[in-house]
């Protein structure tokens, strides 16, 4: 399990990694939840939020130097309460020593000597901190960071990740769970239901179409497996013997096969990358041209339309296509403005 784990990091350990830190807003957070009640703020752990109807109604710092507790809902003593976005801050008021999670690299773990002081620990490559277990465990993910973190215990919350599943959150961790077959998560009232309220007007995001860790028994077949490109760490010139294959479906997922013939493991690019088939790797949509539905994984209003020198663009909220003015008549994606000089990104190149 775990060379397999360790294996898969490779491309995402680092791609995942800019992902991780910045996390979700409280605005995205409370459109998750389908309850009522207090969440931590992802940029200050004495901030907090408050959600209902989805919506983010009120939020405010607590008073003195308490920590917000987001597991609890309330503002709590800075020397037993770890602040969710700061060691420093944490080790600081530690009375006696413990182990902290580095919010800011997961790879690192941070030992508070109960003084104030701190020192950093590593995981070493492919590993995370868990801090449930205090311990180092192999990627790719960070353990503690779903946005359960930052979320009251024992609720439900959609994956903003991945529209139709859910995390069940307890103590700040969140377990990734998915409805029975066929059934699909929704957000607005915490319920599994047969029609996927993922398709209705919104394209962003992981469609709900595959889940991380679903598997498949034919993805990684010899054609597939050859024409797919070899794999270097970027230390070494010796090819991995593992690969990544399209899933032939999305713009940012793709199977790891671990190798000929043996069952792909599916997986998804960070959000605001897609997959790239000839690089094995996760890019910036504008440097490849993908064939299936552009608007998955990013969040743009407007993303370039293949083989048409960027001179049309979809609408992802509608699906409709739109154009820019003739005297401007380049759509550029990256700065999401019309230029009237031609466009250099892999998609605005006719095939
Ligand atoms: C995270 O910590 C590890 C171990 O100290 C270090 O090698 C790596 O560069 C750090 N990553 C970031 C993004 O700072």
């Amino acid at each position: 399990m775990g060379a397999f784990h360790a294996r898969i990091c490779v491309l995402a350990a680092c791609l995942l990694m800019a992902s991780q830190a910045s996390g979700y807003s409280m605005e995205q957070m409370c459109a998750q939840w389908s309850g009522e009640g207090y969440i931590g703020n992802p940029s200050s752990c004495r901030a907090w939020g408050y959600c209902r109807g989805q919506q983010l109604i009120a939020w405010n710092t607590c008073p003195d130097d308490l920590i917000f507790n987001a597991q609890t809902g309330r503002c709590s003593d800075p020397a037993t309460t770890i602040c969710s976005t700061s060691a420093t801050q944490t080790c600081a008021a530690a009375t006696s020593p413990m182990y902290v999670a580095n919010p800011l690299n997961c790879t690192e773990y941070c030992y508070c000597d109960g003084l104030g002081g701190l020192s950093y620990g590593d995981c070493g490559e492919g590993g995370v901190y868990q801090a449930s277990t205090k311990s180092c465990v192999w990627g790719p993910a960070c353990p503690q960071d779903t946005i359960c973190r930052f979320m009251p215990s024992n609720i439900f919350v959609g994956d903003p990740e991945n529209c139709g599943s859910y995390y069940n959150c307890v103590n700040g961790y969140g377990t990734s769970t998915k409805c029975a077959d066929n059934l699909y998560y929704n957000a607005a009232n915490g319920l599994c239901q047969s029609t996927n309220p993922c398709n209705s007007d919104n394209n962003n995001g992981n469609s709900g179409q595959f889940t991380v860790g679903e598997t498949n028994e034919i993805i990684c077949n010899s054609t597939n497996f050859k024409e797919a490109p070899f794999i270097y760490k970027t230390s070494t010139t010796t090819a991995e013997s593992y690969k990544y294959v399209s899933d032939f479906t999305t713009c940012y997922g793709y199977y790891y096969c671990p190798d000929v013939n043996e069952v792909g493991v599916w997986n998804q690019c960070p959000t605001g990358t897609q997959f790239d088939p000839k690089k094995g790797k996760c890019v910036s949509p504008a440097a490849y041209a993908c064939p299936y539905n552009r608007c998955g994984n990013v969040e743009s209003t407007f993303m370039a339309q293949l083989n048409t020198e960027c001179k049309s663009y979809t609408i992802c909220s509608s699906g409709l296509t739109g154009s820019c003015p003739t005297t401007s008549p380049y759509y550029d994606e990256v700065h999401n403005l019309c230029t009237s000089g031609k466009l250099d990104y892999a998609i605005c190149k006719s095939a």
